[in-house]
């Protein structure tokens, strides 16, 4: 991949003292806002915003529609730190790369991390425009090899062979689960597996058959490095995926994935989203 393939503590360090002298924020709570749910970081109040190209070892986005920075400031009163614009693998960063603001939020003293993102629907129980809990994941870069916790352990940031059964925060969706009832969110809130392919593909019919028989209820191309590296750190993870568009499965079908779509149904459900977030961080 086109970017750097491994970092030093000192790397993830010298990135988060820098922030920290430029902020007397000290955020508890990061949020990574997936593909069209960046307007999330524009609700905060008393902003102060860092584009990635000037934050010290900080990779850079080059993607549109990415706004591309850090963004500090409060969320219904909450102290938190939003990346508006994530890394993909498939834009050909390197797996350490995509991960690397989930250390410098670990450093900075970020207990929790939040990640958003926009999926495919594979269970069939599923709607477009739902919102489904991330209870578990299918780290299919991780099968082939792809993982960011490949090649050497610091243990500063954790051990050798991390516990991955409790990976997603029960407490966390159990409280993401209140917030729905009371903000009018739970007709279209669910609960399900989230599967990770490279991208930059969508799937083949076989293929998406497949995941079904894994037991995958969604699919996307983000999140699920992000998650490994926080976890190994010791943050307490809440996933929500959007779901824009339903995977298809059947070859008499003529509906065919696309950006479009996707684009279209995160814009509908986007505040919804957003809404939820908010009142759900004032309970942490
Ligand atoms: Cl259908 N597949 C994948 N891999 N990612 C997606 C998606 C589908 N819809 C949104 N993101």
């Amino acid at each position: 991949s086109s970017t750097q393939c491994s970092y030093s503590y000192e790397d993830y360090k010298e990135t988060a003292d820098w922030l920290l002298e430029q902020t007397e924020k000290r955020p508890k709570v990061a949020i990574i806002c997936g593909s069209g749910l960046g307007g999330l970081a524009e609700l905060l109040d008393e902003k102060i915003m860092f584009p990635y190209e000037g934050i010290p070892h900080f990779p850079t986005s080059t993607v549109q529609g990415h706004a591309g920075r850090l963004v500090f400031g409060k969320l219904q009163g909450c102290e938190c730190v939003c990346m508006q614009g994530r890394f993909h693998f498939y834009e050909g960063y390197n797996i350490h790369t995509v991960t690397y603001p989930v250390r410098v939020f670990f450093l900075l003293g970020v207990e929790t991390l939040i990640v958003t993102n926009a999926a495919g629907g594979l269970n069939e129980c599923y709607s477009v425009g739902d919102i489904m809990l991330i209870k578990d994941h299918i780290n299919m870069p991780g099968f082939a090899g792809q993982s960011p916790l490949c090649g050497h352990n610091d243990t500063r940031f954790g051990v050798r062979f991390p516990c991955m059964s409790d990976a997603y925060d029960k407490e966390l969706r159990s409280l993401a689960k209140q917030t729905a009832e009371e903000q009018d969110c739970s007709s279209f809130l669910q609960e399900g597996v989230y599967c990770m392919l490279a991208g930059p593909t969508y799937e083949t019919i076989a293929e998406s058959r497949a995941l079904q028989k894994l037991g995958a209820d969604a699919v996307g191309m983000s999140t699920v490095p992000e998650v490994v590296v926080a976890r190994h750190c010791g943050l307490r993870v809440l996933g929500l995926s959007l779901i824009t568009n339903k995977v298809v499965t059947d070859y008499d079908s003529n509906e065919k994935a696309n950006h479009e779509e996707v684009l279209r149904t995160t814009e509908h459900r986007a505040k919804d989203l957003q809404r939820l977030v908010s009142h759900l961080i004032k309970k942490l």
